[in-house]
């Protein structure tokens, strides 16, 4: 009872919440604009958390921000089933040492009349998720954009999990606010099956775990080829629906030039009907 009503202190305490623009950007000023930001979805893992860890590592005050964006869901029922958990996500950025968190609410985020944000995507919003996921970068970009405009973070952490974000927001970065910088963090994996960590995967059963191990499998085999053939086999054999699977080039992602010194292997499929990406750089 004591240990419960000590942590209950703990983290009234040491994590600031903020749900209005006014009040966070008021936060963002008394930090004279030097803090880092992590901005998530919620549903918090250990690549999330680690994430936090790398903003703590600059010695800045670590902001972040848990919005479930309605304008990057193009399926009404994928964000309907997209994980809620918010009181285990604020414990645990708790304990992981951020300083405050911004739950922004719809309607102040979005104001009526917002400006669309006009930023060319080129060839990112039409391959890969930007093809798959139609609107889906553009949902990103209109949060990303109204986001750092409100704070004015001086640092920004992302996960390499979401590799084609990460060039999108580079785009937005050099486009609209050059003296942020931005820091894209390594996927975090299963210990055993090498499975990265993401929030969708609370959707799936121990079994469809197990199988999805074998995504991160696939692609360290389609690094050691010159084809992925071997590799897509590999897991529709396991039962996985390969959506795609292909070598490309960074930062433009076409279809990988041998000679080119900056490569990934790129994936997305589904596993028991839930949607998954990864991806593999290649030195
Ligand atoms: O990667 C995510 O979780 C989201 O796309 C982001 C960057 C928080 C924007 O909503």
């Amino acid at each position: 009872m004591l240990k419960n009503l000590y942590l209950h202190r703990y983290f009234q305490f040491s994590l600031k919440v903020f749900y209005y623009t006014k009040e966070i950007s008021r936060w963002a000023k008394c930090q004279d604009d030097v803090f880092s930001f992590v901005p998530t979805m919620g549903a918090l893992h250990a690549g999330h958390l680690s994430l936090v860890e790398n903003a703590r590592a600059l010695r800045k005050p670590v902001l972040v921000s848990i919005f479930l964006n309605p304008a990057q869901f193009n399926n009404a029922e994928d964000l309907k089933k997209y994980p809620q958990t918010l009181a285990q996500d604020l414990s645990l950025l708790s304990r992981t040492g951020a300083d405050a968190v911004y739950l922004p609410v719809t309607h102040d985020l979005y104001p009526e009349g917002l400006a669309e944000v006009v930023l060319d995507l080129g060839i990112l919003d039409k391959v890969f998720e930007g093809l798959q996921r139609p609107g889906y970068f553009k949902g990103v970009v209109k949060v990303l954009h109204r986001l750092f405009s409100v704070l004015n973070p001086a640092d920004v952490f992302f996960g390499q999990k979401d590799l084609q974000q990460c060039l999108v927001v580079e785009k937005l970065i050099a486009a609209y606010f050059p003296n942020i910088r931005q820091h894209n963090i390594p996927t975090q994996r299963d210990s055993q099956t090498g499975l990265a960590l993401s929030s969708r995967n609370l959707r799936l059963s121990d079994e469809g775990l197990l199988k999805a191990g074998y995504i991160n499998k696939a692609l360290k085999m389609a690094a050691e080829m010159s084809s992925t053939e071997k590799a897509y086999n590999m897991l529709t054999n396991k039962g996985i629906d390969v959506e795609y699977l292909e070598r490309v080039t960074l930062p433009d992602l076409q279809t990988a030039d041998p000679d080119s010194p900056h490569k990934a292997v790129v994936f997305a499929g589904y596993v028991e009907g839930v949607r998954l990406i990864d991806n593999l750089l290649l030195h």
